[in-house]
């Protein structure tokens, strides 16, 4: 199948990737240029394991390539993706320009019928919007031409999105047009395991999927984290309770892992923008509310961790800051929470060391482009070198499983404050240092122990 793919950032040069690897004819499109320049070199502009093979493999079979040129895109394919962002507007609804731009374009550079698929995550009606964009196009240049709009959500994680992306859970199709339902089925084919994988419904259902999907998840995150900072006040531990009620099948352990706040491309702006549109209905939507409310206040809990050791005045503080993207596997920081971490700690005067596997160059040219007092460190240990605490922020894999002695060697001070809960309390304590995560109260097992020690 012919296909163009308007947007090529994450999502875009993901599907249209894929959509490659099994042999359909792929353009993608960008406006930005020398984004195109290098992907036309082989150069990928973002993260994502096992991207740059497939992209490499596809250029040199002939059946992906990357242009600024819509209308060439337009001219060689007969379905056109839109994949552009979506991203939070100052009033916390979608920014649509993006892709009612796409929409614009379509309509004035299509030169045979079309498909139209959707991909971007938009507001419910927003298909609609397309539609009546892409007619008033064709209207104006006196053209018959055919087309269908379809919502086609994209669900894939970054960090992992070729595999999400050639696997996927489930297909959600938003289109009640029998045909374009088909072509939809026939260019998915290769991904789904089986039909009931491949989910069919109206454009507004699928656009109020996607919105849900990513609510539900943030939710879970919220109510984790809810959790454990109402079991830091009564001293229980999270670690525990987190185990406690994830092995019931009906609620799981995915998830639910106590950290420093969510962050990302998606679920901040999501949740917002579902805020936005259940509000324009008239309907005050509290659990979201809630979530958002839950999420802000958590990207503060290491702060205010930090603040109760060494005070409010970080003047003479330094801190090791180990991850810098939103999650692991990826470069991506939008709305990472080290990004609020790292303001609030410069701001009252620490000066930070930060290693990230991937995301350096990122905050170094966008997120944290303003922040005077750090240094991008390239090796995990150098960066401890002379810090107060070592604070963790992302859970790469790497700092799963760290020489603990190395790092009470490097560090001036003893503590490590642990935004994502990945070690043992035990093993770090061994080493003589002292250990803050999310969700358990510091001295609780020291307190414990050394009652146990009274009785004895
Ligand atoms: N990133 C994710 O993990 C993810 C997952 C699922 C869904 N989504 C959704 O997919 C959409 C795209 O997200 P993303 O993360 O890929 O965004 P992105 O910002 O990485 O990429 C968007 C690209 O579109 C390009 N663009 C904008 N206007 C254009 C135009 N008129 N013609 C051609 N290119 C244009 C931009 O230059 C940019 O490269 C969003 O709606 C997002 O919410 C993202």
């Amino acid at each position: 199948m012919r296909v163009a793919m308007i947007g090529t950032g994450y999502v875009g040069l993901v599907t249209g990737t894929c959509f490659a690897a099994t042999g359909n004819n792929v353009i993608c499109v960008d406006v930005v240029k020398e984004k195109i320049d290098n992907l036309n070199k082989g150069i990928i502009p973002i993260f994502e394991p096992g991207l740059d093979k497939m992209v490499k493999s596809a250029q040199e079979r002939g059946n992906l390539s990357f242009t600024t040129d819509i209308k060439e895109a337009l001219q060689k394919s007969d379905i056109c993706f839109i994949a552009v962002g979506t991203p939070m507007g100052e009033d916390g609804s979608a920014d649509l320009q993006y892709v009612m731009n796409a929409a614009r374009q379509i309509g004035k550079y299509m030169v045979h019928d079309m498909y139209i698929v959707d991909k971007s995550t938009v507001p419910v009606g927003t298909g609609d919007m397309v539609r009546e964009v892409v007619q008033e196009e064709l209207t104006k240049r006196g053209s018959s031409l055919h087309f269908d709009v379809i919502s086609n959500p994209e669900f894939l994680k970054e960090g992992n999105a070729c595999q999400d992306f050639m696997h996927p859970d489930r297909v959600v199709i938003g289109s009640e047009n029998q045909k374009s339902i088909e072509v939809m089925q026939e260019l998915y084919e290769p991904f789904i395991r089986s039909s009931e994988f491949f989910v069919t419904m109206d454009i507004k259902s699928a656009e109020l999927t996607k919105y849900a999907a990513n609510a539900m998840l943030a939710t879970k995150i919220s109510f984790i984290n809810e959790i454990a900072n109402i079991s830091e006040k009564v001293g229980a531990d999270i670690n525990k309770v987190r185990r406690g009620i994830a092995s019931d099948s009906r609620i799981g352990y995915s998830f639910l892992n106590p950290g420093c706040g969510y962050g990302g491309s998606c679920f901040p702006k999501d949740v917002k923008a579902l805020i936005k549109t259940s509000r324009q209905y008239d309907y005050e939507p509290e659990l979201l509310s809630s979530v958002e409310n839950v999420n802000a206040r958590q990207k503060m809990v290491l702060v205010q961790k930090i603040i109760s050791v060494f005070g409010e005045n970080l003047q003479d503080k330094t801190f090791a800051v180990w991850g810098l993207a939103f999650k692991p596997g990826t470069d991506d920081m939008r709305e990472a929470p080290a990004i609020r971490l790292i303001e609030e700690l410069t701001a009252r005067g620490a000066q930070i060391r930060a290693y990230d596997p991937q995301a350096m160059k990122t905050a170094e040219n966008f997120y944290l482009k303003d922040v005077k007092n750090i240094a991008y460190i390239k090796n995990k240990y150098d960066a401890l070198n002379d810090v107060d605490a070592l604070i963790i922020v992302t859970e790469w894999k790497e700092f799963q499983s760290p020489d603990f002695m190395e790092i009470s060697q490097r560090m001036k001070g003893d503590i490590i404050f642990d935004g994502r809960n990945i070690y043992k309390a035990r093993t770090v304590r061994n080493y003589n240092l002292k250990y803050y995560q999310i969700g358990v109260q510091k001295n609780k097992y020291a307190k414990i122990k050394a009652a146990a020690n009274g009785k004895n």
